[in-house]
């Protein structure tokens, strides 16, 4: 696909990865929630593996205390490596893990402010760049992958991008919300202006049943706009507010994604995600099917 020359190409990507994971206490406790494993692979790696699918290069982590792990698992393992290699065993499985040189930086987020303090604690690592954000918690499978088909997006009408879906407008408190605007052709109906957004609305007043859904392309002026970025739901610095300001100044897409979402920040969502990635693999499909029959009673 061309890509516009006036449109700067994404290349870094935001992870903000400081929270807590108080729902997945006492698991959660010394381990960060992003290196809970979805079958044999960290929730934190299917969002790296998505990331550079859709090309992006650097990757930024917003962390915080206690989540070093999640450096330690995109770092080389010198002893593991020299040992397996030792014993004549494969490699292959350390293989999504493995990051180039200098494309993984980390930036603390030391007090918990919100999501949009978090991003801005990655300034100085984006710089006057577009950037990708990504929340790991929200597991997206498909073929391109979501952020794959924003990158196709934006790279034909640039500016600003969110990933939306459509839930039961009684769950709509829970997320931002756009306010939906006309739908550009040659998109396949899948691309949507965004007129407005607004954080956690109450349900009467929220603007449509199209949520936010873990996934956007931002340009940098968002940064500026955050720096004064004042306390919205929650108490928090929303990184949904400081978006909407965005609007009208600038291009501000959505995208709906042709795949799967599963919230990884829900325990049923994370057993709705084990078994359905489960049933997908080739190694694992058929056993794992016999077993939920045998559990059901079927
Ligand atoms: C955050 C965002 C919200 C978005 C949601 C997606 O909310 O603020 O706009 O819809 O992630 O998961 P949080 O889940 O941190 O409350």
């Amino acid at each position: 696909m061309t890509i516009s020359s006036s449109i700067k190409p994404v290349r870094k990507a935001v992870f903000p990865v400081a929270g807590l994971g108080t729902r997945f206490l006492p698991a959660t406790k010394a381990i960060p929630k992003e290196m809970l494993p979805i079958i044999d692979r960290p929730l934190i790696q299917y969002a790296v593996d998505e990331a550079r699918e859709a090309g992006i290069e650097q990757l930024i982590f917003v962390t915080g205390r206690g989540k070093t792990a999640i450096v330690e698992h995109f770092d080389t393992a010198f002893e593991l490596e020299a040992t397996m290699t030792g014993r004549g065993k494969s490699l292959t499985a350390l293989e999504p893990s493995r990051i180039q040189p200098g494309n993984l930086v980390t930036v603390r987020q030391q007090v918990p402010l919100g999501l949009g303090h978090a991003i801005w604690c990655a300034r100085a690592i984006i710089g006057n760049d577009p950037f990708a954000i990504f929340l790991p918690d929200e597991l997206m499978i498909g073929t391109p992958g979501c952020m794959k088909q924003m990158v196709d997006a934006y790279n034909q009408v640039g500016g600003n991008f969110v990933s939306v879906l459509e839930v039961p407008r009684d769950e709509v408190s829970s997320y931002g919300v756009i306010a939906p605007g006309a739908r550009p052709e040659g998109f396949d109906g899948t691309l949507t202006e965004v007129k407005g957004l607004v954080e956690k609305p109450k349900k009467e007043e929220a603007p449509s049943n199209l949520i936010v859904s873990g996934r956007y392309i931002l340009q940098p002026e968002v940064i500026d706009i955050l720096t004064t970025q004042e306390k919205g739901a929650g108490g928090e610095i929303q990184l949904t507010d400081a978006m909407a300001k965005l609007i009208g100044n600038q291009p501000f897409h959505a995208v709906t994604f042709g795949g799967k979402r599963y919230d990884c920040g829900s325990k049923t969502g994370f057993v709705e995600a084990t078994l359905a990635l489960a049933l997908e693999r080739p190694d694992m499909a058929d056993e794992v099917r016999a077993v939920a029959k045998r559990l059901l009673g079927l």
